[in-house]
């Protein structure tokens, strides 16, 4: 018998946490719960404390339960500290280390390796905030497990940010009591905790080279004007730094953009096609190229050296256009040094996914992700962006999301990719 100290947070998922319960004790652990205030406002102590058969502990200056047991004691005692739903704000108290309530006191003075299993909403979610928060409690050695991509419990709103089901909580659970999670699984997880020691795990793309694309490019008609297009860049840099949060070493090839540099990124400006192609060559081999830049496919034949002059009474210059390489084809294409997994975007305004099918295909592709470009969309220069990931298995239909959510959703995916991949060579 294991004992699994549930820590409830006070969110609208804590109702889960009753069949979770339910789950643990069918297979024999011991679970004592503790909730918080706000808990309590979803679920009572009544109900927690019937289902886990043991008295559930709401207050850190609760005298009769001090003499009981203690929340030292308690957090000692404890295999496995389960916080479920672990909310912004308990997530927030965690890695700032308080310890001004019971939850967070037995956080604060537990040995047990700590799961925590995020849920609040995707905005709260993505927020620079709470990304910081995870990071640290990542780096404190607390593992992972969602927020999953789904509806939300407010109405029209979907995203990454609802809890990991109850199944896939229990599995988690008895892996990491049998002591055998080697890797974090969802969009944190980096640390490994035997129930004694911590130590830091390798993240899930440590050692692996990820090439990304980002940005427009400019095509020059002289030296003053150029043909461009919307991208901002976001998308791509998301991307990249989404990479990054996962271990892999990232070179970002950036056309011209107005966003700082990801943190941590190996970063290559350039401003045309031809540049790009030539800076990708150069910073290949990679194990992973992703594709995001809008990449003009046409450029002036032949710019002028000086800025075109207005004639009075002549007529317009006549721009004669060329095509420009397609770099994503070019790489995906290449007998040696292609990456293992290249990943194009579509950025389509009709038959979105039928067109990205078709760009797999010729493009010699293995993943694309298909986007809709139309104006009403808003997605270049955009936040969110809603997606369609093509593979040679089928298409999935993905949430609208922050472009921060797509990067990690899809970053996730690589890293299982490659790790299912590694295994069954
Ligand atoms: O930058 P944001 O404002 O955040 O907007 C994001 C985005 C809309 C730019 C991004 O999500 C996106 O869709 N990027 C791909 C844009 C594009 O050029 O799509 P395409 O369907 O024209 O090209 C298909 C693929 O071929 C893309 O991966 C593109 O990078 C690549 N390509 C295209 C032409 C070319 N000459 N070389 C290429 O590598």
């Amino acid at each position: 018998m294991k004992r699994v100290l549930l820590i409830i947070g006070g969110g609208i998922a804590a109702y889960k946490c009753l069949d979770l319960i339910r789950r643990l004790r069918e297979r024999g652990h011991h679970v004592r719960c503790v909730m918080t205030k706000a808990t309590q406002e979803f679920v009572t102590p009544l109900s927690v404390g019937a289902i886990s058969n043991e008295p559930v502990a709401t207050d850190l200056f609760d005298l009769d339960a001090e003499r009981e047991i203690g929340h030292i004691r308690m957090a000692r005692e404890a295999d496995l500290v389960v916080v479920a739903p672990a909310t912004a704000d308990l997530l927030a108290r965690m890695a700032q280390g308080h310890a001004n309530d019971l939850a967070t006191a037995v956080l604060l003075a537990t040995r047990a390796t700590v799961l925590a299993a995020p849920a609040m909403n995707p905005a709260m979610w993505s927020h620079a905030a709470t990304r910081r928060n995870v990071r640290q409690l990542e780096t404190d050695g607390v593992k992972f497990i969602g927020p999953n991509t789904g509806e939300m419990a407010e109405a029209g709103e979907a995203g990454v940010g609802r809890m990991a089901e109850v199944a896939e909580l229990v599995e988690r659970i008895e892996t990491l009591l049998a002591g055998d999670d080697e890797t974090g699984r969802g969009l944190g997880f980096i640390t490994v905790s035997s129930k004694r020691e911590r130590a830091v795990a390798p993240l899930p793309l440590a050692g692996r080279h990820v090439l990304v694309t980002s940005g427009p490019t400019h095509e020059p008609i002289d030296p003053v004007r150029y043909i461009a297009n919307r991208s901002s860049g976001k998308q791509g840099h998301a991307i990249a730094a989404a990479a990054r949060r996962l271990g892999a070493r990232v070179t970002l090839i950036s056309g011209p953009v107005q966003i700082p540099d990801p943190e941590g990124v190996e970063v290559r400006h350039v401003e045309t096609a031809r540049e790009m192609l030539e800076a990708v060559e150069a910073a290949l081999p990679a194990d992973v190229a992703i594709f995001a830049a809008a990449v003009a496919d046409w450029r002036v034949a032949t710019p002028g050296r000086g800025k075109l002059k207005k004639a009075a009474g002549a007529a317009p210059p006549q721009l004669e256009l060329v095509e420009n390489p397609d770099i994503l084809r070019t790489v995906a294409k290449r007998g040696a040094r292609r990456p293992e997994l290249v990943i194009g975007f579509a950025a389509e305004t009709q038959t979105v996914v039928e067109n990205a099918q078709g760009k797999r295909k010729s493009k010699g592709v293995d993943w694309i992700v298909a986007n809709d470009v139309s104006e009403e969309s808003g997605v270049f220069g955009g936040e969110r962006n809603r997606v369609h990931l093509v593979t040679a298995s089928g298409v999935e239909d993905w949430p609208d999301m922050s472009k921060d959510e797509v990067a990690d959703v899809l970053l996730r995916r690589v890293s299982a990719y490659l790790a299912e991949s590694r295994e069954s060579v």
